[in-house]
């Protein structure tokens, strides 16, 4: 099934398009960190180059990094029920590991789980999941199919802040071994949390939009996170271009030579 571009923003909720240009996104800013301002996504926006980020540093984690670095599924999992490497670990109900296909084309990265995804130990269930699962069906994706959807910390912040460096680097071997595990075509990390997690970066999303990053030899991509959008829904339609350039860059890996 292919949908026109109007079909696709009423599947994501945005359709019709109405922008009071008077009132700064950044008027809206939401309490979870989610403050980005925005930017249309620039006209130079290539697939072709990726933005070279410097090398991450050292993750202070207590977690045994040789382990978790030859961890399959069910062993990766049980690490992350059990670990105790930083303090989420003991306010959570349960550890989120993440959901989805494990083959799939698009990783899909967030912040952490909150109420809703510590009960029901999966991403993306509450309100921001709805919407998440409609930004993946304007794709043609859902989760289970194509895509895996995780976060940068598996354990649920206190009042569902947003999660401390310290607290990212200590989940970040999980999240590695899970990038090495799904062998993903193209990841999107949703918000700042994520991008400063994979990508060691603290720019503003509205700055990095449209280029392409690498992780571990994987296109990155980078939009804002579905809460955010929720609070700020005339982004919501430069979320919409962030998700075509992240097919663009899949549907360019898949067939060089066609233009798209
Ligand atoms: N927000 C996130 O970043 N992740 C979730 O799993 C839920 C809400």
């Amino acid at each position: 099934m292919s949908l026109s571009r109007e079909q696709m923003l009423v599947e994501m909720g945005i359709s019709p398009i109405w922008v009071r240009r008077d009132v700064p996104a950044a008027a809206a800013a939401e309490a979870t960190g989610h403050s980005e301002e925005s930017t249309a996504l620039p006209a130079s926006a290539s697939v072709e180059e990726a933005v070279p980020i410097s090398p991450p540093p050292a993750a202070p984690s207590a977690m045994p990094a040789g382990e978790v670095g030859s961890a399959d599924w069910p062993t990766l999992a049980r690490m992350v029920a059990a670990c105790r490497a930083c303090p989420l670990g003991e306010g959570r109900r349960q550890a989120v590991l993440g959901v989805g296909d494990t083959s799939p084309d698009y990783l899909f990265i967030g912040e952490g789980p909150g109420a809703e995804e510590d009960a029901k130990g999966e991403p993306f269930v509450g309100q921001a999941g709805k919407l998440l699962d409609n930004m993946l069906a304007a794709l043609d994706i859902a989760r289970g199919n194509r895509v895996y959807i995780a976060n940068a910390v598996k354990c649920r912040p206190p009042g569902n802040r947003t999660p401390e460096a310290p607290e990212m680097a200590a989940c970040r071997p999980f999240l590695e071994r899970q990038v090495a595990l799904l062998k993903p075509k193209v990841i999107v990390l949703l918000g700042k949390a994520a991008v400063h997690s994979v990508l060691h970066e603290d720019k503003s999303l509205a700055s990095m939009r449209g280029q392409r990053f690498e992780y571990a030899g994987i296109p990155v991509v980078v939009t804002y996170h579905p809460a955010y959008l929720l609070r700020n829904l005339p982004d919501k339609a430069k979320a919409w271009e962030d998700l075509l350039f992240a097919r663009r860059i899949l549907r360019e890996r898949a067939a060089p030579e066609l233009p798209f």
